[in-house]
């Protein structure tokens, strides 16, 4: 079976109650959830990792380069710092959806640069939980496209 790491970086464990104006009340356990049903459906094996902790979310990367086939990460607020999550997405060489659940780049101008966007296969942003769901889509595609080669 095909393998996705799912990825959801510092303060996305809060979803529900943080800021639910900007992010909707969905907790992640719900999106993780909605995320496994679908998985099922397309026949993907997902691993999910949440962590606050940019070195934790470096070696998640490291440590999935012989598991995985896809990875989707949200890095939230190391989106817009974090070069060491930048090299370790291109240094495993597994293609990587980035995804946030917020417009970015309707927000203030500090979030609309993402180190990240340059190493990514592509973004879905803006679209609440619907932003995972989709990225898993487009993670099949890349599979299934990669299958054909
Ligand atoms: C986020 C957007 C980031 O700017 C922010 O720091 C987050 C969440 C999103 O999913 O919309 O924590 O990545």
């Amino acid at each position: 079976m095909r393998k996705v790491l799912v990825l959801h970086g510092p303060n996305l464990n809060l979803l529900g109650e943080r800021e639910p104006n900007v992010y909707g009340k969905v907790t992640l356990e719900e999106i993780n959830k909605e995320l496994q049903e679908l998985a099922k459906e397309f026949q993907v094996e997902l691993r999910i990792v949440q962590s606050n902790h940019e070195g934790e979310i470096v070696e998640t990367i490291q440590n999935s380069r012989h598991w995985a086939d896809v990875i989707i990460i949200n890095p939230a607020a190391y989106t817009h710092t974090s070069v060491a999550i930048r090299d370790a997405i291109s240094a495993v060489n597994v293609p990587c959806i980035e995804v946030h659940l917020s417009n970015i780049h309707a927000r203030e101008g500090f979030r609309q640069a993402s180190h990240v966007s340059p190493v990514a296969v592509g973004v879905i942003a803006g679209f609440g939980k619907n932003s995972y769901l989709l990225a898993l889509k487009a993670a099949t595609s890349i599979i299934l496209a990669e299958k054909k080669k």
